[in-house]
């Protein structure tokens, strides 16, 4: 494929990723504000739920929602087999790790709600408190725990995203309280819900009064035939299909990308940064991963992304030509206002030989109020790239 529209192809699947995630994050907030009215009661989490909850299985709603899921984990798969490494950092770990777990835990959910809809069961907060607190405590946790990885992957997701945007630091600083407000306050409405359930599954059945009237025979109902439900096991049966076809395409990708490094054929490569001693490494790894790889801090707001810029490098040797910047490096590269001599260190992959670099900021650097541009522009820029 051509380089450039493969560049285009990159940065159009970024974007398809970020909006499905976007999406998907803004369906798991309504349903924890829904969980939240539990603090009130069972009835005001009723109340709400047409519009906070059951939006989501009306249509088109239900099908933008499947179609962003599978898009995104598809392409978090897809990002997870073109990594060159994963050594990283906690919290993208984190985010790996919960993207993968995310479809397995939302099976028995999704498959659930999906199936009490085709059967025409009338299910609210007041039957799935009482089910999930009485009838299945185990499913009552997953569903928690569900709730909880979705939660922390897609607010990793966010931070990642908008570390990388500059001028976001103040927003930042009111959203890192809300991700933890927002899940602390479901949970606390999920289990007032559960202790009011609890107790009154445990008060004494009210006694009927002797002298009371029988009570008066319900109308027969007229004999409509009944309408056939999903038998439980079929029910179960695709649960655990799409548990283990997600768990299965997951293994396949870490596979296919351990074959593809396998297989790579790469060339050596002596990086030097700085006044640090050399390190050796390969062409398979972009100037970024090489210093992960070797343990070396190395600005990177955006986890390699291409977005911050902030991994940026001043070229001062490349005893090979270097690849031109792909049209998201060159994008960035242009916003941060860099000239010829400047990559991005995450981006780059050096052809092979040695190649010397001058770091533009320091490892623990962060978007304050000073202006990037400026900084960059201040840069001696008489080194040149050979
Ligand atoms: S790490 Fe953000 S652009 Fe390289």
């Amino acid at each position: 494929m051509d380089r450039s529209l493969a560049s285009v192809a990159g940065l159009a699947l970024r974007t398809t990723r970020i909006v499905s995630g976007l999406f998907l994050l803004f369906f798991v907030t309504s349903h924890l504000l829904n969980l939240s009215l539990g603090v009130i009661s069972i009835e005001a989490m009723d109340a709400a739920r047409p519009y906070l909850s059951t939006i989501w299985s009306r249509q088109p709603l239900a099908s933008l929602l499947l179609l962003s899921l599978l898009v995104h984990f598809l392409l978090g798969l897809w990002a997870i087999y073109r990594r060159p490494t994963l050594r990283t950092n906690a919290q993208d770990v984190v985010q790996l790790l919960s993207g993968v777990a995310v479809i397995p835990l939302l099976a028995v959910h999704a498959v659930g709600v999906a199936t009490l809809k085709i059967d025409g069961i009338p299910f609210g907060y007041a039957q799935a408190i009482k089910f999930f607190w009485l009838g299945a405590p185990q499913i009552g946790l997953l569903q928690v725990i569900m709730l909880s990885v979705v939660w922390v992957h897609g607010c990793a997701g966010l931070f990642t995203w908008l570390r990388a945007k500059e001028g976001m630091r103040n927003a930042l600083a009111w959203i890192y309280p809300l991700a933890v407000a927002v899940p602390v306050i479901a949970l606390m409405g999920y289990a007032e819900a559960g202790r009011g359930v609890l107790i009154a599954a445990q008060a004494p059945p009210v006694e009927t009064p002797q002298y009371a009237a029988p009570a008066e025979k319900p109308a027969e109902a007229p004999s409509t035939p009944a309408k056939e439900r999903i038998p439980y096991e079929v029910v179960k049966q695709i649960t655990n299909q799409v548990i283990w076809w997600s768990l299965g395409l997951a293994a396949l990708t870490f596979m296919a990308r351990a074959i593809r490094l396998a297989l790579q054929t790469s060339q050596k490569v002596i990086l030097t940064r700085g006044s640090a001693p050399p390190l050796h490494t390969t062409s398979g790894l972009s100037l970024l991963d090489s210093f992960r790889a070797h343990q070396h801090p190395h600005a990177s707001l955006c986890e390699g992304r291409g977005r911050c810029g902030t991994c940026a490098v001043r070229i001062t040797l490349s005893e090979f030509p270097l690849p031109a910047p792909t049209a998201l490096e060159a994008k960035t590269l242009l916003r941060i206002g860099a000239d010829d001599t400047v990559r991005l260190a995450c981006q780059l992959v050096p052809s092979g030989g040695a190649v010397t670099v001058e770091p533009l900021h320091p490892a623990d650097y962060s978007f304050k109020d000073d202006d990037f541009a400026e900084e960059l522009a201040a840069v001696d820029a008489s080194e040149v790239r050979t």
